[in-house]
This record gives structure tokens, sequence and C-alpha cells, in this order.
């Protein structure tokens, strides 16, 4: 093994020093030294350097033409699991690698061992374990009704001597449940710390690129919310999925961040149940569970959800505040936003809430990231606000902007048709996105103002 020597550096600026402290002598940050492994002489560098041979081009350093580079057929397997697949973007890459993140108890382990016993029928697959013992791992591949199949399993957290596992076994797909577990024995902080995490998903990453493995990382989310620190691994894998979900709801949500391999903000929707996670295939209005009556502050819009409408409730509630700043609370939207709606609703229609706490949640636990939900969220906070329920087979989607201007959004069409298939008879929309042909069913009443849509409730 070359020796290598231990440096710390700054994740906000870059500086190295030699030894750690507190604070970063360059830019003063706190805190934000980690430790990373060097190699000190020319040999060890190139030595270093060779572990990429073929993937970065570090031997042969030559410019080559754009159009000479001969395209190979990019093969994709399939995970067996179509939802899955939709996020990848058509199925796994070899070579690939897949971070996948969510808060503990979300299912990553579930899915992972899932999809790694359905493709141990086709190909080679290693499943390794830093956090469960080999018995819990039976026990749950019992529970899933794959216990009998052909897939490997390692209980290893040092990752040179997975690879030196994994060179033996030559898998095709690999699993490392969780990376946080992993540690190199190149670094001597603890396992889960900053450095240990990005060094060993260096070297798991090389090995895939290298093999053509394709690799599956899994991270936890750490309390501030991030993959693992400051979005370390986020710049070193190809795809980064993200497992979303209410802890009290049985659905749960994989989002792809980022793809290299395929469209991102797809979704893919599945059900917890008690023989693992498993797919559902019609999710559009599978968030919709609402009474019967129809209730003040509740309002349906049609989301576009990477190549898919889904239907959601927008809920709101307006309530007499105390406070000297009236609170703004959303779950599943930005806040931000809000602030902003609420600012257009007063400036604009006159309606007042500096005197109101306003909270809005997204039925589900679904989170909701384009600009289309304005209008939705607006028409719920003003039904709240006047107690006036909106008609229970209206559905509402656009944009609103600060001149009080309401803006189109993408497949307006889409979401109209998905809506009338759900038998929504009424429609609120942009007026760019008012229909060229009639839709069945369906009244669309297109708009230009955010007052006009006012007038409806
Ligand atoms: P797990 O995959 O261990 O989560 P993670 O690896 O993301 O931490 O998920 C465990 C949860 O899923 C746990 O709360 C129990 C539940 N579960 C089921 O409901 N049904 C099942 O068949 C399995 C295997 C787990
Ligand atoms: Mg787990």
């Amino acid at each position: 093994m070359t020796k290598l020597k231990v440096s710390y550096t700054c994740t906000e600026c870059g500086a190295m020093s030699p030894k750690w402290s507190g604070q970063c002598s360059d830019c003063e940050a706190w805190n934000s030294l980690t430790e990373v492994a060097m190699a000190t002489t020319k040999s060890a560098l190139l030595n270093q350097n060779s572990r990429f041979k073929g993937y970065a081009g570090v031997e042969e350093i030559a410019v080559v033409g754009l159009a000479s580079i001969p395209t190979s057929l990019e093969i994709r397997v399939s995970s067996g699991l179509t939802e899955l697949d939709r996020v990848l973007g058509g199925g796994l890459v070899s070579g690939s690698a897949i971070l996948i993140g969510g808060d503990p108890g979300i299912g990553k382990s579930t899915i992972l061992l899932q999809t790694l016993s359905n493709l141990s029928q086709h190909c080679q697959a290693l499943y390794i374990t830093g956090e469960e013992s080999l018995q819990q791992v039976k026990l749950r591949a019992e529970r899933l009704g794959v216990a009998e199949m052909q897939l490997q399993l390692l209980a290893e957290t040092q990752v040179e001597r997975i690879l030196e596992i994994a060179a033996k076994v030559k898998p095709q797909i690999m699993v490392v449940d969780s990376i946080q577990t992993i540690y190199t024995e190149l670094l001597q902080s603890a396992p889960g710390s900053v450095g240990q995490v990005r060094e060993s998903a260096a070297q798991l990453v090389r090995y895939a690129k290298q093999t053509g493995t394709a690799l599956f990382l899994v991270g936890h989310v750490t309390k501030e919310g991030t993959l693992a620190g400051p979005r370390v691994l986020e710049h070193m894998v190809d795809t980064v999925l993200y497992f979303e979900g209410d802890p009290d709801s049985r659905f749960r949500v994989i989002r792809a961040v980022k793809n290299r391999f395929g469209a991102v903000n797809e979704l893919g929707i599945f059900a917890m149940t008690d023989r693992g996670l498993k797919e559902v295939n019609n999710p559009s209005a599978i968030f919709l569970s609402r009474y019967n009556e129809p209730v003040a502050g509740s309002v349906v819009m049609v989301t576009w959800e990477g190549s898919r409408p889904m239907l959601i409730e927008v809920q709101a509630l307006v309530d007499e505040s105390h406070l000297a700043n009236p609170r703004r609370v959303t779950v599943g939207l930005e806040q931000n936003r809000l602030a902003l709606a609420l600012a257009v609703l007063h400036r604009h229609c006159g309606v007042v809430t500096y005197n109101q706490d306003v909270f809005v949640n997204i039925v589900g636990g679904v989170r909701v990231t384009e600009t289309a939900a304005d209008l939705a969220m607006l028409l719920a906070v003003v039904s709240s606000l006047k107690n006036r329920a909106l008609p229970h087979d209206l559905i509402v989607f656009g944009e609103v902007g600060l001149a009080g201007e309401i803006r189109p959004v993408q497949s307006g069409q889409e979401r109209l048709k998905e809506a009338a298939k759900h038998g929504f008879k009424r429609a609120i929309v942009p007026f760019g996105n008012a229909p060229k042909s009639p839709i069945d069913g369906m009244e669309v009443l297109p708009i230009k103002r955010l007052s006009d849509a006012l007038l409806h409730v």
C-alpha cells in the first residue's frame, strides 16, 4: 500500500493545513477543517492517478474531436421495479454510482434488498451491510419473500477490505449500506465524519468506474437535512435519489435530484406494506383522500412531477394572530413563496392577512417545488379566511406574478386532462393555459389576474 500522508483542508475555502484547528486560518470559518488523505511522493501520486485510468483519461493526454469519439450503446438493466427504473431514467447503467438518501427508517435498505434480490437472478449482486448483521438482513429477506435468492452478502466496514473482496467476487451490482459506517484506514477520524465519508465514497466510486459495476451508496440525512455533512457526496456520484415521505403515511416517494443518465425531478411512488415496498402504478390521485363534504381552506391542484401529472390537496388555515410577527408556516411548500404570495394578495386584491397566522399544508407528505402551486395556495388561504368552501369538483393551478398577474405553467393541457379523468368538472387556470379545444366534461375558467380568481371564492 502506498504511504499516504494526512492533511486537513477547509471545506469553505479549500485551504490546506498540516494540523487540525477549530478555525480556518485563511477564511476564518469555524469548524470547517476536515481530514483528507494526500499522496506524498511523485510515484505515489502517479500510482493514485493511475487508478483513474480509462475513466478520466489521466494516462494519455491528447485532444480528440467530439465527433470522432465512438458512442458505445448505453446498456440499461431494469431494476425489476418500474417506478425505480423511472427515477433512474430507464434502468441501471453499468459503472454508474447512485447515492440514495433519506431519513432513517424510511425504507432505503428495504428497497435495495428487494432490487438486489431481483437482479441476482440474472447477474452477480453483492450487498455490503455495515449497519445490520447478516442475521438481520436474512430476517428482512424472509419478510420480503426473497430469502432464497442468489444474493451475496458481506458484513464489512473497511473500504480497503471491501474492495479486495469485491475484486474477487466481481459483482455487477453492489450496494453499500450505509456509507456513513464505512471507513478507510488512510484516515484516523471516526467513521461518518466528512473526511471518512468522502474518501471511502471516492474509493468505491473509482472502483465502480473502473470495473463497470453499478454501485448504490446509502446515505443517511444528518440533522441539518443534508447528506453526510455539507452535501459532500452529491458531486462524486452520477445519480442522487432522495427518499421522502410522511412517517405516518404508507406512501414513499423517491425523487431524483441529480441524474447524469436521465431527467431529474422524476418521481417513483411506492407503498410500504408488511411485505416490503410495493409500486404504486397509478399514483396520480393517491394523495387525495378528502371529506365528502366541501370544507373551507381546501383546494385541489394538479402538480407536474417529472413527466406526469399528480393531483394533490392544498390546505390552508388562517387564524387570528396575537403575535407581533404573525406566523407563516408551510409544510410541503416553500415558506418564502407563501410570504410573497400573501404580499401580492394584499397589494393587488386588498386582502389583509397581517393580523393573521397562516398555515399551509400539502396533504400526504408530498413536497411541491413548482410555482404552479401559487394560485392553489392563495385560493386555499382566501377560502379559509372567508370561511367559504370552494366547490368539490374544482381544480386549480397557476403561477402568481408580483404584478398580480397569473402566469401560465408547463403542460397545462395534460394537467386538465388528468383532472377530468378523475371526475373534476371545473378548473381555474391561467389564461395562457386555456385549452384550444374543449375538454370533455370540464368547464375551464381561464383568468388573467389574481383578482379574477378571487371572484370564484
Ligand atoms: P429500512 O429499510 O430499514 O429503513 P432505512 O434503511 O431507510 O433506515 O425500513 C424499515 C422500516 O420499514 C421499518 O420502520 C419497518 C418498515 N417495514 C415494513 O413496514 N415492511 C417491511 O416489509 C419491511 C422490511 C420494513
Ligand atoms: Mg437501513
